[in-house]
């Protein structure tokens, strides 16, 4: 399976996705997450992409094409993979499909309303997992490892507002382009918890 994961910041692709990736036996890559590492790394790639994402922009499709396309001739991709946040426009949508053959878009569609109390309230580990703050009882560690969680520097309201506008111009686009390929499949996550959206995920991917 070779899916696209699309969605509104704040839209859980990547809750969803690190469940897909187990329960599916696929590679879940988040070029977030890439990002981020490399700016954890210190690398060069960290510093051109940390003033861009501190801003709510896209990285340069130079940069960010590169990435993914030497990330899918790595050897664990081969029983398939899942794009979190990977194309985030009809450009790089184009690259991608002169080096992947994607089987699915999969569009999480979730309710405006619920996504900037989502992000704000979204607290990280650097072991990758995330929460959210109305669920961790006053804990400010991971529940997985033991970690102090963290607030993403990109989440706070004025970056969201941006991170936002950048999706509705440059990503929501996407939703109309994998539909005229007969690819995209919509989820309407609506105000559903992340248990609920999961089980309308797979019964999308048993098909
Ligand atoms: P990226 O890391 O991809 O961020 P994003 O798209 O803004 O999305 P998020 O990670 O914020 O949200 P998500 O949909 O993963 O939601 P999550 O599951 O965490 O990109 C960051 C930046 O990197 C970009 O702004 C850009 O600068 C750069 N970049 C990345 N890719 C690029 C590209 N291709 N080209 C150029 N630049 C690129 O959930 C959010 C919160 O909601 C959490 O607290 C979670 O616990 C909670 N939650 C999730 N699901 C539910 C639910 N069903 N009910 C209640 N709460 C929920
Ligand atoms: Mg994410």
């Amino acid at each position: 399976m070779k899916i696209i994961l699309l969605g509104a910041p704040g839209a859980g692709k990547g809750t969803q996705a690190t469940r897909i990736a187990q329960k599916y036996g696929i590679v879940h890559i988040s070029t977030g997450d890439i990002f981020r590492a490399n700016i954890k790394g210190g690398t060069e790639i960290g510093k051109l992409a940390k003033s861009y994402m501190d801003a709510g922009e896209l990285v340069p499709d130079s940069v960010t094409c590169e990435i993914v396309k030497d990330r899918l001739t790595w050897s664990d991709v081969k029983n398939g993979y899942l794009l979190d946040g990977f194309p985030r426009s009809q450009y790089q949508a184009e690259v991608l499909s002169g080096f992947a053959d994607i089987d699915l878009c999969l569009n999480l569609e979730v309710d405006p309303s619920l996504i900037m109390d989502r992000i704000c309230g979204r607290r990280v580990c650097s072991c990758g997992e995330s929460y959210h703050v109305s669920t961790l009882n006053g804990s400010t560690t991971c529940a997985k490892c033991g970690k102090e969680l963290t607030v993403r520097p990109d989440d706070n309201p004025q970056t969201v507002k941006t991170r936002l506008d950048t999706y509705e111009k440059n990503t929501a686009p996407l939703i109309d382009y994998y539909k005229a390929k007969g690819k995209l499949v919509t989820v309407v996550c609506g105000d559903k918890n992340p248990d609920e959206v999961f089980k309308a995920v797979c019964e999308v991917l048993d098909k």
